[in-house]
């Protein structure tokens, strides 16, 4: 399945896996929070059968599984071996996984017609995060479409306060360089202000959670063959 779509494939350091004990228990804990972020995208951005999608820090696959309901073909990269075992478990052969890193994507520019991310970007160092959003523009085909789920930088409405004091725990129980790489990414604007500096351009943005969260739909502007 889907051989076309790549190129190199980067090693990854399975022991460095920051999921690894939680991935079992991810979907109780996120799937209350994610089902409602994935319906909006899917409102968005539906897909059908005619269709390439990739997941980009696909996690255990939930969101990814939906796109393989529509009928397109599926692609999700983790950096966790242990999420991307809970996606394979959950996907078997209906979608196309890989271990790697969101910065080096191992396919070939233009691949895909969507491509998602969901909760991904704001755990990135600023470094990281254009490193992948550049990646992610360049493996968007040029009619195609970005669909990313993320924090929302930016004033908060009676439900954000709340919804952000709860996230604010759960980032901070995540770990010092996950908090930090969170508080950064709220401080420089979230994803409009980096999706920018790589020339995806927003078409829609969603606000969802009282403004803690955000889903935005962007398109990649590819320069044009001289
Ligand atoms: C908070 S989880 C989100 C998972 C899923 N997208 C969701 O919405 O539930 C962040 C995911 O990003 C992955 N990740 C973090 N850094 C990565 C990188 N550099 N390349 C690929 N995946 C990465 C993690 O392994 C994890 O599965």
């Amino acid at each position: 399945m889907g051989e076309a779509q790549y190129c190199q494939r980067p090693m990854v350091n399975p022991r460095m896996d920051a999921y690894g004990r939680i991935a079992r228990f991810y979907d109780t804990l996120l799937e209350p929070v994610n089902a409602p972020l994935r319906a909006v995208g899917w409102k968005l951005h539906p897909t059908d059968g005619s269709m390439t999608v990739l997941d980009v820090g696909c996690g255990t696959g939930a969101h990814l599984e939906a796109y393989v309901g529509s009928g397109a073909e599926c692609f999700g990269l983790d950096a966790s071996p242990a999420m991307l075992a809970e996606a394979s478990a959950r996907l078997g052969d209906r979608a196309d996984l890989e271990l790697g890193d969101a910065t080096a994507l191992p396919y070939r520019d233009s691949s895909f017609n969507l491509v998602f991310t969901s909760l991904f970007l704001h755990e990135l160092d600023a470094e990281s995060r254009t490193a992948a959003l550049s990646e992610i523009a360049r493996v968007t085909r040029s009619e195609g479409r970005v669909l990313i789920i993320d924090y929302r930088a930016g004033s908060l409405r009676a439900k954000g306060y709340v919804t952000r004091s709860i996230s604010t725990v759960a980032e901070r129980v995540a770990g010092r360089d996950h908090y930090r790489n969170w508080r950064a990414y709220l401080s420089s604007g979230g994803v409009p202000a980096a999706s920018a500096q790589v020339g995806l351009t927003v078409e829609r943005e969603k606000i969802v959670a009282g403004g803690n969260f955000a889903v935005w739909l962007l398109r990649a502007e590819h320069p044009q063959p001289t």
